[in-house]
């Protein structure tokens, strides 16, 4: 799982900046809907202001990111809580059977799942000479690759290898989580399964990017060191219901960014890469249909509890499991990313749009009876559904806005390219 994701810049520090008005650019629509350091990185003042009026809730740096999730543990937010109740819970021990049947054979076993190295040079099988051609083929074709596109690969690669924090997101879920690190439950094996088949993604980006010599490996390194130190910011952590539905979001969004980098790498004629990329984002899109269907499950037992627990976690927004990625240098450094993912087509403010219109309708949200669902559960219903509408206008507004006035450019330097600048908007 990995990419760009969203967010809001509701924190305290982030506000009086959005009053002020700087006004940046559609690349931030990316980062409004993406988590915002709370610095002043990036675009889209008035677009971000506009957005963040969509939802309710806040996010902020880690240190106020722990201070929410303390906050949640303490029980000052009832709405996510009353999900820990034993009779929310039960329905997962109920559908454990279904899950056995409709979940579990979405994984693929090791005797059948590609691994890094069938993508990659391998010595023992080319011998000196021919894994030596075949690693400079990989340093020369990598060497047509734009540092935009770098930039955009080395921060879907970090995301990758922080797998040991998102491993331990579901094991928070309360209800499926594996109890004792090798539990045979259905859900439990399909966590460890899921991961297994995760772990392979940081690893084969790892090595290839290793083998290009385009980028600092020690500066990457240390990138990853830290973000698996920092966690990430998953509002609801413990409640299923959430979780899942943010799982699936991200499954989803992290294909279209895989996919869109795969394209990329076809174009400039690297198809070993693009043959890497093509290969997580169809994992992705797997386990992406896993979580839709636990979902949509619950959507069809449980539609009042569904389309609340959505309605939640697009008001506080799908923050991106790198939100509080750092190279120990910019401060800025996820919301430089975002930009750049934003300009270069990886990963956009219409993918996050897109992929909740996908939700949406995989879920069925518009077509949810008001009979059977409280007051609550309607008004989530009808947040939920017009909340499309709402960002696709903001996002035609920033359009227009930008059309008629070209926003500058600022060269910002990435350690992760050896310091190399690219251009960015920046207000
Ligand atoms: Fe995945
Ligand atoms: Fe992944």
């Amino acid at each position: 799982m990995s990419t760009l994701q969203s967010s809001l810049l509701m924190c305290p520090l982030a506000r009086p900046w959005t009053r002020r008005g700087n006004n940046r650019g559609l690349q931030q629509v990316l980062t409004n809907i993406t988590y915002w350091r709370c610095s002043s990185a990036g675009d889209g003042g008035r677009f971000m202001a506009e957005i963040a009026g969509l939802g309710k809730g806040s996010t902020g740096t880690g240190r106020r990111a722990a201070v929410a999730a303390k906050h949640e543990e303490e029980g000052t937010d009832d709405e996510w809580l009353m999900y820990l109740k034993p009779a929310k819970l039960e329905v997962f021990h109920h559908l454990e059977p279904w899950a056995e049947a409709n979940v579990v054979p979405l994984l693929k076993p090791a005797e059948v799942a590609w691994q890094p190295t069938d993508l990659l040079p391998d010595l023992a099988s080319l011998g000196a000479d021919g894994f030596h051609a075949a690693c400079s083929d990989i340093t020369a074709r990598a060497a047509g690759l734009p540092d935009a596109h770098l930039v955009c690969l080395v921060g879907n690669m970090v995301t990758e290898e922080a797998l040991p924090t998102y491993q331990s997101i579901p094991n928070r879920f309360e209800g499926v989580r594996d109890l004792t690190g090798s539990s045979g439950t259905a859900w439990a094996r399909w966590i460890r399964g899921w991961s297994a088949e995760e772990n392979r993604h940081g690893d084969v980006l790892n090595r290839y990017l290793f083998l290009s010599g385009r980028v600092d490996m020690r500066q990457v390194e240390r990138t990853i060191h830290n973000l698996i130190n920092s966690g990430m910011v998953m509002n609801a952590a413990r409640s299923p219901y959430h979780g899942f539905i943010y799982v699936a979001f991200q499954e989803r969004a992290t294909s279209i960014s895989h996919g869109n980098t795969a394209r990329r790498a076809k174009e400039h004629g690297d198809m070993a890469l693009a043959r890497i990329c093509g290969a997580i984002a169809a994992d992705e899109k797997r386990h992406e249909l896993a979580y839709t269907r636990i979902v949509g499950k619950l959507f069809k037992i449980d539609p009042d509890g569904a389309v609340r627990a959505l309605a939640y976690m697009m008001r506080l927004r799908i923050v991106m499991p790198a939100s509080l990625v750092t190279d120990g240098r910019d401060d800025d450094l996820f919301a430089h990313y975002a930009a750049v993912a934003q300009q270069a087509g990886i990963y956009t403010a219409s993918d996050y749009r897109s992929v909740l219109e996908h939700l949406i309708k995989q879920w069925g949200v518009e077509e949810l009876v008001a009979g059977e669902l409280s007051d609550e559960g309607r008004r989530a219903r009808d947040y939920v559904c017009a909340l499309p509408r709402k960002i696709r206008r903001l996002e035609e507004k920033a359009n227009l806005r930008n059309g008629r006035k070209a926003q500058p450019m600022t060269p910002v330097s990435f350690s992760w390219i050896v310091d190399r600048p690219i251009n960015i908007t920046i207000g």
